[in-house]
């Protein structure tokens, strides 16, 4: 009788102890599949490859669903950054978060790989408890594109939901580094595409960028990371992929190191603006403690 109290005893002990750990230990960075082909081919992404993807849904003032036009970066259980023009569209009203998605054509999301299904949870909708934009956010020049989305939840991670790192305040990037960008907007040839894909780029330095958007209203700052798709690559960013993460790996951990921001149509040889997430880190962490 003792012997068993005791048993239940240390089993809910170890239950707390587990709890607790778990709650506090938020890794970063870390998912599933190997990084390898994720620096150097753009295609369609692997499921599980970016678990901290998120879509934005949207509503019109009617109440009536205007779809996913944006997208987002959760860095921790309920926050997400993503750009300010996203958070405070002109038309519509930012309503909701789906966090886990894949495949935007199926309900379960599964691959085929060596004759084995890979099957990861259905995607996990969560509402909104609060949206902050940057205070010197300028739409006309694109100066300081950036906001944090409060989830109105926490989520539970899993395989396809995962937060991303903060790069470190003084992360530097320079021209020809590699990057990923990666989204559902439109294919080269201007099809919706349903599974994630993956854009590799090279960062191109501010000076060539500020050439491509010398007749524009945008402005290219220290603030800014420019990069330019890779010729082989089969998928570019385009519209729908706005507010989206820039990464970057070292040592396996993947940081958001860039905010899809703006750019010149797309699948051409225009540089592409993204919002330097390392400018903004103080202030993100600042914003995700509610
Ligand atoms: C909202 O509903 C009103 C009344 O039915 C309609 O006149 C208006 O065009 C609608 N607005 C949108 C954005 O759908
Ligand atoms: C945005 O920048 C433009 C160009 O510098 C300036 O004219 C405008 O007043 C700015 N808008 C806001 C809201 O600060």
């Amino acid at each position: 009788m003792f012997a068993k109290m005791k048993l239940i005893f240390s089993l809910v002990l170890i239950n707390i102890v587990l709890g607790y750990s778990n709650a506090d230990e938020v890794k970063c960075g870390t998912r599933k599949v190997d990084s390898e082909k994720s620096l150097t081919i753009g295609d369609s992404a692997e499921i599980k490859e970016f678990p901290w993807l998120v879509l934005l849904r949207y509503e019109d003032a009617n109440g009536t669903n205007a779809g996913y036009r944006c997208l987002g970066t959760l860095v921790n259980n309920n926050a997400v950054i993503t750009s300010a023009g996203c958070v405070e569209p002109t038309e519509v009203i930012l309503k909701g978060v789906r966090l886990g998605e894949y495949n935007l054509a199926t309900d379960t999301d599964c691959i085929e790989k060596d004759d084995k299904k890979d099957c990861v949870d259905p995607v996990k909708d969560v509402g909104i408890e609060k949206k902050i934009v940057h205070s010197d956010y300028n739409s006309t020049t694109g100066d300081n594109d950036i906001a944090v989305v409060i989830l109105d939840q926490k989520v539970d991670f899993s395989d396809s939901i995962q937060p991303i790192c903060l790069p470190k305040a003084d992360t530097e990037t320079k021209p020809g580094d590699k990057v990923v960008a990666t989204g559902w907007g439109r294919s080269q040839k201007g099809e919706l595409i349903v599974t994630m894909k993956r854009v590799v780029s090279t960062v191109v330095s501010n000076e060539d960028c500020e050439k491509d958007y010398s007749k524009t209203t945008k402005t290219v700052t220290k603030n800014n990371i420019c990069t330019k798709e890779l010729e082989d690559s089969k998928h570019f960013t385009c519209a729908a992929d706005s507010g989206g993460p820039l990464m970057s790996v070292s040592d396996n951990v993947w940081n958001v190191i860039g905010i899809t921001s703006f750019g010149i149509g797309c699948g051409n040889t225009f540089a592409d603006g993204n919002t330097k997430v390392a400018s903004y880190v103080s202030w993100i962490n600042d914003n995700i403690k509610v």
